[in-house]
């Protein structure tokens, strides 16, 4: 018996140093030390042996495990080792080599002047309000004064979806509804910018996404004076200190009355040319105070109530403040334009 256990290990052993990897490895600890292994089964005979040999051969088998199990892990750890010292040969790392240039990122140019008009807009008092894109018929329309077939409706060509009522809200007007529901009868001032869709065709100065920023107070005794004064020192800050606006008069059916405010010709600084079609003014934002219904409709009561909106184009007033001709630029993602904000 204990010439068969020398035997064992032995061979046990002189196979282990001709092993090359991780796979040969376990399969040799399955058949040297695994349950049905030759030294596995000693253990189990162990029982059969007369009484006074068994401490004898019963000590040796457990050297002769121990020693299996000491070398198999002094082997594993070489070949580890090995593999190691070759992937670090073969795979050699050159640190003094530069690094690759990390492309940095920037503020899409529609982003940089939104960031612009709402911090104005915040020194001023008024904060932001996120209103949804996907917008009803009766928000989009209807609590804003124009009921279906108004012919008003033809200055909105709108996207419906498949869902009867439910459309991409072409402009941020329902906001107000939205923001004034929640918050009447308190008195508020609020910017609500964000993204709308229109059916139309594109052009220079026109795309079928774009844009918006809302602005909404409400509150007692608020004047046009409010109105001329807030968005007269909003061109200030935004274009400079020089720049010229006048307020002419126009028509939407959610305000009362209603203006359009112009800034002077950045091209032409008022002489006439082909950018303002020969007027000398580029129109920026539309603005009025908010119609009796439409305060009504956000819960205000309009005798002890009344408020101004504007709604003005964020594309539009990065086309002024930097030059571009062309509205189209903003969404063809070409690097050449984008990289120059
Ligand atoms: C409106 O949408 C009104 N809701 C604005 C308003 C709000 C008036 C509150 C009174 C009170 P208008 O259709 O003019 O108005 O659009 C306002 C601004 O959005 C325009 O001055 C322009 O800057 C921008 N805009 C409109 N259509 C487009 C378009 N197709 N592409 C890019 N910008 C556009």
């Amino acid at each position: 018996m204990l010439a068969a256990l020398e035997q064992i290990q032995q061979q046990a052993l002189e196979e282990l140093h001709t092993l090359q990897d991780e796979d040969a490895l376990q399969r040799w600890k399955v058949t040297h030390l695994g349950r049905n292994s030759p030294l596995m089964r000693t253990f189990d005979q162990l029982g059969a042996l007369p009484k006074e040999e068994r401490p004898l051969i019963g000590r040796r088998a457990n050297e002769v495990k121990r020693a299996l199990e000491e070398a198999f892990e002094a082997r594993r750890q070489a070949l580890q080792q090995a593999a190691l010292q070759r992937s670090l040969q073969s795979e050699r790392l050159d640190v003094t080599l530069p690094g690759r240039p990390i492309a940095r990122g920037r503020l899409h140019p529609t982003n940089l002047t939104l960031r612009q008009i709402v911090r104005i807009f915040n020194e001023m008092g008024f904060q932001v309000y996120r209103s949804r894109e996907v917008e009803t018929d009766e928000y989009n329309f209807e609590l804003l004064n124009i009921p279906a077939h108004h012919p008003a409706r033809d200055l909105w060509d709108t996207f419906y979806t498949t869902t009867p009522g439910v459309l991409l809200r072409t402009h941020t007007s329902p906001g107000q509804i939205h923001v004034m529901r929640q918050y009447a009868p308190q008195p508020l001032r609020v910017v609500l910018p964000g993204m709308c869709y229109r059916y139309e065709q594109v052009s220079a100065r026109k795309e079928t996404q774009f844009n918006q920023v809302e602005g909404l107070a409400v509150g007692r005794n608020i004047t046009f004076g409010d109105l001329k004064g807030t968005l007269s020192d909003f061109a200030r800050r935004l274009f400079g200190p020089q720049v010229r606006t006048r307020f002419r008069a126009s028509h939407f059916p959610f305000t009362e009355p209603s203006a359009e405010m112009d800034i002077e010709c950045f091209l032409c600084g008022g002489w006439g040319c082909s950018v303002c079609a020969q007027s000398g003014w580029l129109e920026i934002l539309g603005a009025g105070m908010v119609h009796p219904l439409v305060l009504r409709n956000g819960g205000y009561d309009p005798q002890r109530f009344s408020g101004f909106a504007f709604g003005l184009g964020p594309e539009r007033i990065t086309m002024l403040k930097y030059h571009v001709d062309d509205i189209r630029l903003f969404w063809n993602n070409d690097l050449r334009f984008l990289e120059q904000f």
